[in-house]
């Protein structure tokens, strides 16, 4: 896929290329993955409220996918670029203006943070409605819900079907309403602090067959942990029991395997889904740690690029608390994405769907 707009430009788009051809495919269905990315909830989103209708604009016909590359696009409307005129001088501690105005000398478009606002995971939402319908004909659901923001935790485990039929039903997308509660009062307080907060992402990939992936460079959980890194604001990628398996002995963290039925599966999941970079048949289980929204009403020690004095800055404007809501559809987007891909390479997935796949 190739997304491309910016936060406070026309339009933001992708085009995903090497979609099977023979895939029923409408705007519709585009749009349900896309009214997940913002909860409906003014007290833990950013005043900024697109509507974005999604136009599929080629790459489908007769409501069946072509085989041609997919165009699909939303447009800008609610852009208020004031508040960033100011703030040109002054990049903001945590975001990418410093970074960006020493990688393109100052001509990329500031406005919003441009290519790196959080706006531009909407094109990696749209692609993955294909990914996904994809993937759901091959009996395979990826999902994602909130974990952690800050330190309210869900510390117990989830039956899958409880998270995927909730994880949208509660505005900070944890499937637990007590604590989802406990969430959302956290991320008020903090806005009312001035300062923001981050958490924790755990995606699932239910359904995986045994043998998606390759070795070494074209690993899957290489390729997940790329394209989860690729949202802003992710600082932490793990599989399965991750950074808590160096402290385990080999004993404790080896999955056993165990015949069910006539399929080999394991008897536990510290792997996560991936033994060498080959999915092994059991859940995908990777988690992100998303950092605190970078720019906060709090004062903080800043430069003044202009004059190479030492400043301070207060950012105004409108911005996410918590950008953790958020980040779970693009979370299960770059999974899912991540999957179809592998799928189709490893011919999982057929270039050409037989009508009677539909
Ligand atoms: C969905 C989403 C929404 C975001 N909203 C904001 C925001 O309102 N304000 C902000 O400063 N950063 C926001 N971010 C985070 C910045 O885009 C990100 O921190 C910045 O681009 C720097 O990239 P890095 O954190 O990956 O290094 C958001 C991120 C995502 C994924």
């Amino acid at each position: 896929m190739t997304s491309f707009g910016e936060s406070h430009g026309k339009i933001v788009g992708v085009t995903v290329d090497g979609c099977p051809a023979g895939l029923a495919l409408t705007e519709e269905d585009v749009q349900a993955e896309v009214d997940h990315r913002i909860p409906h909830d003014a007290k833990i989103t950013s005043g900024r409220v697109e509507k974005d209708k999604v136009t599929i604009q080629s790459g489908v016909f007769n409501g069946f996918t072509t085989g041609a590359p997919i165009t699909m696009t939303v447009e800008n409307r609610d852009v208020d670029s004031s508040d960033y005129e100011d703030m040109k001088d002054l990049p903001r501690p945590g975001h990418a203006d410093y970074t960006a105005r020493v990688k393109f000398g100052g001509f990329n478009d500031y406005r919003g943070g441009g290519r790196f606002s959080g706006r531009i995971t909407v094109a990696l939402i749209m692609a993955s409605a294909i990914a996904k319908r994809l993937l759901n004909q091959f009996g395979v659901d990826v999902f994602a819900y909130t974990k952690a923001i800050g330190n309210v935790k869900l510390d117990k485990s989830l039956d899958y079907e409880f998270v995927r039929s909730r994880r949208y039903k509660t505005s900070v997308r944890c499937p637990d309403e007590k604590c989802a509660e406990a969430m959302e009062e956290a991320i008020v307080k903090a806005r009312k602090e001035g300062d923001s907060l981050g958490g924790i992402v755990e995606i699932i990939g239910a359904n995986v067959p045994a043998g998606v992936g390759d070795p070494l460079f074209d690993a899957l959980d290489s390729d997940i942990a790329k394209a989860l890194f690729s949202i802003p604001a992710v600082k932490g990628v793990e599989f399965g029991a991750g950074f808590k398996s160096a402290t385990l002995k080999g004993s404790e963290n080896n999955d056993g395997f165990q015949i069910t039925g006539k399929m080999v599966g394991t008897l536990t999941n510290n792997h996560g889904g991936v033994l060498g970079g080959i999915s092994s048949g059991s859940p995908i289980v990777v988690r992100i740690a998303v950092k605190p929204t970078p720019s906060i009403a709090k004062e903080q020690q800043t430069v003044a690029l202009t004059t190479m004095e030492n400043a301070t800055l207060r950012v105004v404007g409108r911005h996410d608390p918590c950008v953790v809501p958020k980040a779970v559809p693009a979370a299960e987007a770059a999974v899912a994405i991540t999957l179809a891909d592998h799928m189709i390479r490893a011919g999982f997935i057929p270039r050409v769907l037989k009508a009677q796949e539909q």
